[in-house]
């Protein structure tokens, strides 16, 4: 793959488009992607990279039961792993031990890591590589084109064995074949697996290391979580099930309440198509309107006592929570395309987790930042104990 193909592809990267070119491809993934039915089949593939990864923590904590200090690049690699096995349906090899630099795995998890830094880079700073290829913007592309040669390669796999196995039904189809076989074009589920790849990562690992680190400093609320659980799931080595998640509703009110008081994303930005009146407000078309969740999930005008961390209020009446206060998946037709996934991954890893060890820190606190998103800044060193 050159560096034009490579081009031709991020260039229709979608999430990154906007009008009719962002429409018609998602109208051609979304249905596959956000149908329960898709999710509920990655149960057991999600859980099997979950369990590889609490091996790999018990492996890399130290005798107090310490993670490292760059533990949240572990949880990188669990991420990259689930996803790989969602889009490409492939294990990539991040978790194994001992890496070699020169190693696929590496040079996936450093290719993963060198796009999320610098797209921001090249999307917010003065664009000269529209001018003229700049170092940045020839590595990038570089980037990517290992990327797609990556996705493609994978694809091309699927689309041979797509033609020999026998279906009797879509739903014995896996997310990747059920858009090989609908649309029979390996680009757009080459796009489709970049997207969800490059999208997917950064966002669903800061989360965690948010959701994580607040297990960990609010003990009595991570006792609750992992009641509810041991009472889900009462042997600790039994394969989870999408029932099972469907009744861990503290769990989820615990992770929307993370959510609502540190959205990882802080904000949804949209440009206004044409003249509109917001509240009151005359905003000509072409603007670019911010909707700031971070803002609103934390507003007392729209949430009762919001400074108090209080799962509860998702399960039952506890004063004023507008809807539209915290959306940290976004909202309407733009609303985040892997957010089934990532609240899968997100509840996987608390059951596995949680049901077996107590998570605590014993740090300086963590300070939230806003990095490329907002998420606690510095060394995530939690401390797995035994239950
Ligand atoms: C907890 C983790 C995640 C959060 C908080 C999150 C949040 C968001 C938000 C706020 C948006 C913009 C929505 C809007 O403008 O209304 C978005 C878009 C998107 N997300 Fe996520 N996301 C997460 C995980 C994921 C994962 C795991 C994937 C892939 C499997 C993914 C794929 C996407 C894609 C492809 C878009 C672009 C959708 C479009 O423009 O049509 N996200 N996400």
């Amino acid at each position: 793959m050159n560096v034009s193909s490579a081009c031709q592809l991020t260039a229709v990267c979608y999430s990154s488009r906007h009008g009719e070119q962002w429409r018609t491809f998602r109208s051609k993934v979304q249905r596959p992607i956000l149908q329960p039915q898709t999710v509920k089949k990655y149960v057991a593939p999600i859980e099997t990279v979950t369990v590889d990864f609490i091996r790999y923590m018990e492996d890399v904590r130290d005798e107090k039961g310490d993670l490292p200090m760059d533990f949240d690049n572990d949880i990188h690699k669990w991420s990259l792993e689930c996803i790989g096995r969602v889009a490409l349906d492939v294990r990539l090899g991040c978790l194994s031990r001992g890496l070699g630099k020169e190693s696929e795995p590496q040079r996936i998890i450093d290719a993963a890591k060198y796009a999320l830094r610098n797209v921001a880079v090249l999307e917010l700073k003065a664009p000269y590589w529209r001018y003229f290829p700049t170092p940045l913007w020839t590595r990038y592309v570089n980037n990517m084109n290992f990327f797609v040669e990556l996705c493609s390669r994978y694809i091309d796999e699927a689309f041979e064995r797509l033609k020999t196995k026998k279906v009797t039904s879509e739903n014995e189809l896996s997310l990747l074949e059920r858009v090989l076989r609908s649309e029979g074009d390996k680009k757009i589920a080459t796009i489709m697996a970049l997207d969800l790849i490059l999208v997917g990562i950064d966002t669903i690992s800061m989360a965690v290391c948010s959701i994580l680190y607040q297990a960990a400093t609010r003990p009595e609320h991570q006792e609750q979580v992992a009641a509810e659980i041991r009472r889900v799931v009462p042997d600790p080595d039994q394969p989870l099930t999408y029932a099972d998640l469907d009744q861990l509703h503290y769990t989820k009110a615990f992770v929307r309440e993370v959510f609502r008081m540190y959205s990882t994303v802080i904000g949804n930005g949209r440009t206004l198509q044409e003249d509109d009146v917001i509240c009151g407000y005359h905003i000509p078309k072409g603007v670019q309107v911010v909707f700031p969740t971070i803002v609103t999930g934390n507003m007392e005008q729209f949430v009762s006592d919001p400074d108090v961390f209080k799962p509860e209020r998702w399960l039952q009446d506890c004063g004023r929570l507008h809807s539209f206060a915290s959306l940290p998946y976004g909202f309407g037709a733009r609303i985040c395309l892997g957010r089934r996934f990532a609240d899968l991954e997100i509840q996987v890893l608390l059951a596995k987790l949680l049901r077996r060890y107590r998570l605590e820190y014993h740090y300086e606190p963590l300070q939230y930042a806003v990095t490329f998103m907002y998420a606690p800044d510095g060394p995530l060193r939690l401390r797995m104990v035994p239950r």
